[in-house]
């Protein structure tokens, strides 16, 4: 075929246009059984890579730029987006943070949830080691999946266990709850007391397993893909089934998941040659997972959490004397969360650099007439609002309220054009702020010409340039302007914003660095509204 043909019904599902999809969600607003049978392309201009297209029914589709050459996105579950590792590979330290860095700084964060998706696993120290923490730390990331175990699961010697986990023996490699579809991806283990004797962890990466069934004995691997497995798990209040494979692969045979568990496999009912070619493999395959090169081996003491992936680490622990206390809390949690979570933490961080870059570049330009630069009048509102003890979201308003003078349009004010930069500059921070921050922005054009209007004192403290940029905003507001400016529900924070705005065009101060505005705009990002 030829390798520069788009498909057409492919191309036009993806028309960003408003017509096709809703502005405010992106998602689509036609079906896709709508699209006529015979649609064709019967103009293409623009760049080769962001084509506009004109369509057989007459709709004009516009591509953003590098649309044709972007890659594909995956949900980083497959085995590609892995980094698959034997215990030797740890030599040098395992991922782990501090519970409070991973808590507090979103960089942290990002740092062990990218560790719990390329390697399957992170370690949390420092979790305080009381009851119920463990689903804190579920929460810094995710949502906690209750489950026939409850909320949260206690680890630790039971009089009449359900689970062999609650007594003292060694527990061998396995992946949990295999016996629920869908299974729990994420697991969480915190440990509360570890004076036992034994009881050491360890973790084994199933993909490596897999892998290297693969390509030891690639007719078990075979196998084990298509082989449904039961797993039962059973007790007074609960009896749970689920049959899948013990390794899950997608359309192009890539491994994408492992279940294993010893405990809980049930009956398979094979015919005869069937059952023994799954045994061969299955036997194999614990074999494989049982080599001490692939066992990660550590001991969890209190106040450790460890994070893993369920569909891909397997977990275990040595036996133990109970000649202390040993007491671990789990939960579980889901991995699609924690890549939305990391997703999110990076797409605020890149913003976070657009930002810096925006003010140290575009920045640098003169701030209409004054003698300080665009950047340093805005670092300056923003340091003023911080010593006033403002809270952050007029903070973070004061330090980005001239967003909109950005790229060049400053100058357009200057030449007797109203930019409207209070709304442009909110627009651009709508994307990552709300309306607590967004508000004021908008508005502190406005702020100054109902000072204007009601403050005569105010009117004579302007300097020359923004005594000019007034009267090509509209000049002062009249009676009825003013009145319906103050019943504003953010007039207000506009007009503290804008006193602070009033007071940044000092040559001789200093204001911090944008960096150091960084946590308190993350900080916003995070609890700005969906
Ligand atoms: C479990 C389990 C491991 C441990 O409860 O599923 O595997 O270290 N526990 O006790
Ligand atoms: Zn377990
Ligand atoms: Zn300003």
């Amino acid at each position: 075929m030829d390798p520069t043909h788009l498909s057409p019904h492919w191309l036009r599902d993806n028309c960003p246009c408003t017509g096709c999809r809703d502005p405010r969600s992106g998602q689509k607003l036609f079906q896709i059984h709508e699209l006529p049978d015979d649609l064709a392309i019967t103009a293409r201009s623009g760049p080769a890579d962001a084509p506009e297209i004109r369509w057989s029914d007459g709709h004009l589709s516009r591509y953003p730029a590098g649309f044709l050459d972007a890659p594909a996105e995956t949900d980083g579950r497959g085995e590609d987006a892995k980094r698959l590792w034997q215990a030797a590979d740890f030599a040098r330290g395992i991922p782990e943070a501090a519970w409070a860095a991973h808590r507090d700084d979103p960089d942290e964060r990002a740092a062990v949830l990218t560790a719990v998706l390329r390697s399957g696993f992170a370690l949390l120290r420092g979790v305080p080691a009381e009851e119920g923490q463990v689903l804190a730390v579920a929460r810094s990331f995710g949502f906690v999946r209750e489950t026939n175990y409850g909320e949260l699961f206690d680890v630790r010697v039971e009089p009449d266990p359900n689970n062999l986990a609650f007594t003292t023996t060694a527990v061998a490699p396995h992946t949990d709850n295999p016996y629920r579809d869908p299974v729990p991806t994420l697991q969480l283990l915190h440990c509360l007391h570890d004076a036992a004797t034994g009881g050491d962890s360890g973790l084994v990466d199933g993909f490596a397993a897999a892998a290297a069934l693969r390509a030891e004995a690639p007719d078990d691997f075979a196998v084990l893909t298509r082989t449904p497995v039961p797993f039962v798990f059973r007790d007074r209040r609960t009896e749970l089934r689920a049959e899948r494979p013990l390794i899950e692969t997608d359309g192009s045979g890539r491994i994408r998941g492992v279940r294993f568990n010893n405990r809980s496999t049930g009956t398979l009912r094979l015919p005869a040659a069937e059952a023994d070619a799954f045994y061969a493999a299955y036997r194999r395959f614990a074999r494989v997972i049982l080599r001490p090169e692939l066992r990660l081996g550590l001991r969890l003491t209190a106040g450790d959490c460890l994070i893993f992936d369920n569909t891909r680490v397997l977990h275990a622990r040595t036996a133990f004397a109970q000649d202390g206390r040993r007491h671990l809390q789990g939960c579980y949690a889901d991995l699609d969360s924690l890549v939305s979570a990391l997703a999110v933490l990076r797409r605020r961080a890149a913003a976070l650099d657009e930002l810096e870059e925006a003010f140290e570049g575009e920045g640098a330009a003169e701030y209409l007439g004054e003698d300080v630069t665009l950047a340093q009048h805005m670092r300056q509102a923003g340091a003023l609002a911080e010593a006033a003890g403002a809270p952050d979201h007029l903070v973070a308003a004061a330090l980005l309220h001239d967003l909109g003078h950005f790229g060049g349009s400053g100058q357009e004010l200057m030449e007797g054009r109203d930019n409207r930069h209070g709304s442009a500059g909110a627009d651009r921070l709508a994307r990552w702020f709300g309306p607590d921050v967004t508000g004021p922005v908008r508005l502190h054009v406005a702020a100054k010409r109902y000072l204007c209007a009601v403050e005569p004192e105010y009117a004579a403290g302007l300097s020359p340039a923004s005594v000019y940029t007034l009267g090509v905003q509209g000049g002062p507001m009249d009676a009825v302007e003013a009145e319906a400016f103050a019943a504003l529900p953010g007039a207000a924070d506009a007009v503290a914003v804008r006193r602070w705005d009033d007071g940044a065009k000092d040559a001789a101060t200093e204001a911090p660095p944008f960096a150091h505005f960084r946590p308190l705009l993350a900080r916003l990002m995070a609890h700005a509204p969906a």
